[in-house]
């Protein structure tokens, strides 16, 4: 028989992402609708080695649902990467009477609840990153907020580069996947996109491609090159170089992690958070929340975990041939 969960843990981990606190007031809320105790664990991981440990209650997440960030703050941790760190973690939940934990990040931090869970603390992931990059779920957490923020600096980068006749790289996130990037290529007719899956760091053919479109009449060039793939100054100058056509580098970094979020994250957090205590007090456990196939269902962590994801192909294939 499934365990009954009276105190349900809430933490964020891994970078943050917007929607993030509307998540955390979605988990609040729905279990005191239940009749449960909600602690909230600051600092991911770090914060419950730490024993960072509040009550929260209704009033604790009043005024959060359109506030970036994540008010439970977030941190990487290495100890909780070792079993000492995981034993540690699961014996401080014991000792603050913590049955379950619902936590918000990505795949790194479901393979942290994935250990807590074996050690018999019953976790539910919800995927929160800006990256997109979660394979058992079409949608994380974040996402929309970020990809509509870099499409507006975008914007406003290409202004200048037409006024100017100029090239511009713009570097957006994405260490290990393209999928911002891509987006961004696509909303804002750009006529290149690097992406980590797919750059083949042929930069001989980029530059040509920036000399025929001059010659073709283009009045700018906009390169969107994700963060995985870098250099961008660098770049900016060896096209210059090479081209003498003025070239810009603009690095728009951590302010697509912030800002208030999108009704998209929103809701989508609101009801992962809600669903993620759903499945708690049906007494489940080492599950993810995920949206795949237009409805909002739920994954085994490991099964999750071994899934593979990559940007779509067709998206991938009329970013060059819209130019
Ligand atoms: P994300 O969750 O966004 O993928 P990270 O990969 O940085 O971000 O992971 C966040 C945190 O999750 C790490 O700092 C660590 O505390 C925990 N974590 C990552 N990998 C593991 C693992 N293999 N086992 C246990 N905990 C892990
Ligand atoms: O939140 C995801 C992400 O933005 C990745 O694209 C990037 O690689 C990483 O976080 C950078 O995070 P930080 O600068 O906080 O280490």
């Amino acid at each position: 028989m499934a365990k009954e969960i009276n105190t349900i843990g809430v933490l964020t981990s891994g970078g943050d992402a917007p929607g993030m606190n509307a998540a955390i007031r979605a988990v609040v809320r729905q279990a005191l609708s239940k009749g449960k105790r909600v602690v909230g664990i600051k600092r991911g991981y770090a914060g419950l080695l730490n024993e960072e440990i509040v009550e929260m209650d209704a009033k604790s997440v009043s005024d959060t649902i359109s506030r970036g960030g994540t008010i439970l703050q977030t941190a990487r941790c290495m100890e909780f990467v070792t079993p000492e760190g995981q034993q540690k973690g699961a014996e401080i939940c014991k000792k603050f009477g913590i049955d379950a934990i619902v936590v918000i990040g990505g795949d790194g931090s479901f393979k942290g609840a994935q250990k807590l869970a074996a050690l018999g603390i019953n976790t539910i992931g919800i995927p929160g990153t800006i990256d997109l990059d979660i394979a058992c779920t079409d949608y994380t957490i974040g996402f929309d907020t970020a990809v509509n923020t870099a499409m507006e600096a975008i914007d406003k980068v290409r202004d200048t580069s037409t006024s100017h006749e100029r090239c511009s790289i713009i570097e957006v996130m994405g260490r290990g996947a393209g999928h911002i990037a891509l987006w961004c290529g696509l909303a804002n007719g750009a006529e290149e996109v690097l992406l980590p899956e797919k750059y083949d760091y042929d930069e001989q053919r980029l530059i040509d491609q920036v000399v025929e479109a001059r010659k073709n009449g283009k009045q700018h060039y906009i390169i969107i090159n994700a963060e995985g793939i870098g250099h961008s100054q660098s770049m900016a100058k060896r096209i210059e170089d090479v081209t003498g056509i003025e070239t810009r580098a603009t690095i728009l970094g951590h302010m697509q992690r912030g800002g208030s979020p999108t009704c998209k994250d929103r809701v989508y957090a609101t009801t992962m958070g809600a669903m993620a205590v759903d499945l708690l007090c049906e007494g489940k456990s080492n599950r993810v929340v995920a949206h795949s196939g237009g409805a909002f269902v739920d994954f085994d962590i490991d099964e999750a975990l071994a899934m593979k994801k990559g940007v779509d192909e067709y998206m991938y294939q009329i970013s060059k041939s819209l130019v």
